[in-house]
């Protein structure tokens, strides 16, 4: 039998990643952050000196892209061939390269291939998946669909917290810049019919892991 999709969508900074992490661990399911597959391959692309604002170039890379990721709560890594990614895909300079590679849809039809056939392999009763395109594209059939949102101040501050070594200015404006260039590919800040908004601005961490378990409670 299929595991139960929980898909969960969201800006950065809306505390997505690790709300999600933190639900998968409740409910003892896996854990997919579609996110790390992107950043992956823009790691891969720095690597390889290849302009990420050229889709042609792109598209050719991702056919020589071989990567693995852990769908496991508790034990989260990311490989490219034989070398863990797992911290260096969140740089600065990957994420500032990101956009460029989840625009081509080459790229994106080639991970949501990689994705369901994780969600399917899992080995779990459920699999807690989160991104920008889960309840609309990857998985518009999920029992449960939540589009975590939070006011752009709040999630500016909640990044800022995490780049110690940026100051609050130059987080602010590159994530505005990204949301920007993420918002022309997929819409994540409206919710999809039956798509259920959590808004995450006054909430606290585990106010938030509790109310999106409540979502999830009402459905599954
Ligand atoms: O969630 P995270 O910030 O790690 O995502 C990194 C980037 O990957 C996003 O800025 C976006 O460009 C891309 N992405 C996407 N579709 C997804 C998940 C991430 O385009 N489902």
């Amino acid at each position: 039998e299929n595991p139960i999709v929980v898909a969960i969508d969201g800006p950065a900074g809306s505390g997505k990643s690790s709300v999600s992490k933190q639900v998968a661990r409740r409910l003892g399911y896996g854990f997919l952050d579609t996110g790390a597959a992107y950043r992956a391959l823009a790691w891969f692309a720095l690597e390889r000196g290849v302009d990420t604002a050229d889709a042609a170039s792109v598209e050719a890379l991702a056919t020589d892209f071989d990567y693995a990721i852990s769908l496991d709560p508790d034990d989260f890594w990311v490989r490219v061939g034989s070398t863990d990614v797992t911290s260096a895909i969140r740089e600065v300079r990957v994420t500032d390269a990101v956009s460029g590679v989840a625009r081509v849809p080459a790229v994106r039809e080639s991970v949501n291939r990689l994705f369901r056939a994780l969600v399917a392999a899992s080995g779990r009763p459920g699999v807690v998946v989160e991104g920008r395109d889960i309840t609309t594209v990857v998985a518009p059939d999920a029992p449960a669909r939540i589009l975590l949102t939070a006011a752009p101040e709040v999630r500016a501050a909640r990044r800022s917290k995490e780049l110690v070594t940026q100051d609050a200015a130059t987080v602010a404006d590159a994530l505005r810049r990204r949301d920007a260039s993420d918002s022309a590919v997929v819409d994540f800040l409206t919710a999809a019919p039956g798509v259920t908004v959590v808004d995450s601005t006054d909430l606290d961490f585990e106010q938030t892991v509790d109310a999106v378990l409540g979502v999830i409670r009402t459905v599954v």
